[in-house]
């Protein structure tokens, strides 16, 4: 069984997320969750992202939102994405395959002074 993953627990304050090995830690309003890192759109970092006010973990490149106890991306990528026009029908083609390879979600628990995720 592989090792559970920590972050201290004053690093992730209400509206924080973090890294923690594979796994992008968020803490909304006190409730900690994990979710495996890699966005389904173009592979950014989610432990950079935010939490909107849904409590939906928002990707930090194109601003695609994830539910973090499914996975399932609930929004797609916004924006022009580097191009200088909107495809039709992008955001429905990106979010039916992120429906199909949603995010991991892990167990996110406080453990003392920490964060673990296993
Ligand atoms: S990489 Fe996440 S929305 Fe584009």
């Amino acid at each position: 069984m592989p090792s559970p993953h920590r972050i201290a627990s004053r690093d992730l304050p209400p509206g924080a997320v973090r890294r923690a090995g594979p796994w992008a830690v968020g803490n909304r309003d006190g409730e900690v969750f994990a979710v495996s890192r890699r966005c389904r759109h173009q592979l950014a970092d989610l432990s950079g992202g935010s939490i909107d006010a849904d409590g939906c973990l928002v990707c930090p490149w194109h601003q695609s939102t994830y539910d973090v106890e499914t996975g399932a991306m609930v929004r797609g990528p916004q924006g022009f994405l580097g191009l200088h026009r909107r495809i039709p029908g992008y955001d429905r083609a990106v979010r039916a395959y992120a429906q199909v390879l949603r995010l991991r979600v892990g167990r996110a628990r406080h453990d003392g002074d920490d964060v673990v995720v296993d």
